[in-house]
């Protein structure tokens, strides 16, 4: 590929954003000052939204279509005590087979529709055997395991520079604000390091060994390319785990999918007490 090649394709890749935000835009006059990312099992979350337009992905041009059960596709837009709030209701992931430019598409059009802060969710391993299974946990910090980054190819810099800081990737003032709710709701927020690998399948008890020794609490198979591509942009995050099993090898039994969506539904009342009062208070955070 030619230089030159790769210069159209990163004005591609900002020119079909824009094209699936104003889409969007043409929909709601409602803009969106936070953006929320629900993980696998922790959709429901979406039937919070007030004066909801709920917009299928395979709607908006360009937007990447999950394929994997369970992880509806709906960007919906509305508002949560009164903030204006995207919600993306299902996310597609790189073992599916899609391009990190695919990948990275969602969040580039939150960042393009106008949101500062957002907040990642997902279903995650625990690793650290302090956490329990069914524990929500905040994000402090990430390893990008996945063998890519988001921010991968040409540089866009209407989006955002070539290279770009991630030492506070996950904002310390918004964990606080997260801790001191969850708190106040009567539970403690734990926070650990969130080890990302490409999936699908689960790892191996050895894996989670080494996992451990690198310094990981929680193991995922998403997150950290929005978050590479929300930093780029000059977001804010906020990250929140739900331990939906034991990391391979932790317990002495198999890991399964049913399990991972089962849990995400049984913690769905304390994750939706923490979100709905959280969400406010981050957005209205200077
Ligand atoms: N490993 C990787 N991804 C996951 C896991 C796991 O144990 N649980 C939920 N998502």
């Amino acid at each position: 590929m030619t230089p030159n090649n790769k210069t159209t394709e990163a004005g591609d890749h900002f020119t079909q954003a824009t094209k699936a935000a104003k889409y969007i835009r043409s929909l709601t006059p409602l803009q969106p000052r936070l953006g929320l990312i629900l993980g696998s099992g922790l959709g429901d979350f979406a039937d919070r939204v007030d004066n909801a337009t709920a917009i299928p992905y395979s709607e908006i041009p360009n937007f990447p279509v999950s394929t994997v059960a369970g992880h509806s596709g709906r960007l919906i837009i509305g508002t949560i005590g009164g903030i204006p709030v995207a919600v993306m209701q299902g996310r597609v992931h790189a073992y599916e087979g899609y391009s990190m430019a695919q990948v990275s598409f969602p969040t580039r059009v939150l960042g393009l529709l106008g949101i500062k802060r957002l907040i990642v969710t997902n279903a995650a391993g625990g690793i650290n055997t302090r956490y329990g299974q069914g524990a929500i946990v905040t994000i402090s910090d990430h390893i990008n395991l996945t063998g890519a980054n988001a921010a991968l190819g040409p540089n866009e810099t209407r989006f955002g520079p070539r290279f770009f800081d991630m030492t506070q990737a996950y904002s310390p003032a918004l964990r606080l604000l997260a801790k001191e709710e969850a708190a106040k709701q009567g539970w403690k927020l734990d926070e650990g390091i969130y080890i990302a690998v490409l999936g699908p399948s689960y790892e191996t008890p050895a894996e989670i060994r080494a996992f451990r020794t690198l310094g990981a609490d929680l193991v995922g198979m998403s997150t950290v390319h929005e978050v590479i591509i929300a930093r780029h942009m000059g977001i804010e995050i906020l990250g929140l785990s739900v331990v939906t099993n034991m990391a391979a090898g932790v317990l002495d039994q198999p890991i399964n999918h049913e399990e991972v969506m089962e849990i995400g539904r049984r913690i769905a009342g304390q994750f939706t007490g923490l979100l709905t009062a959280l969400i406010p208070k981050l957005a209205n955070k200077t």
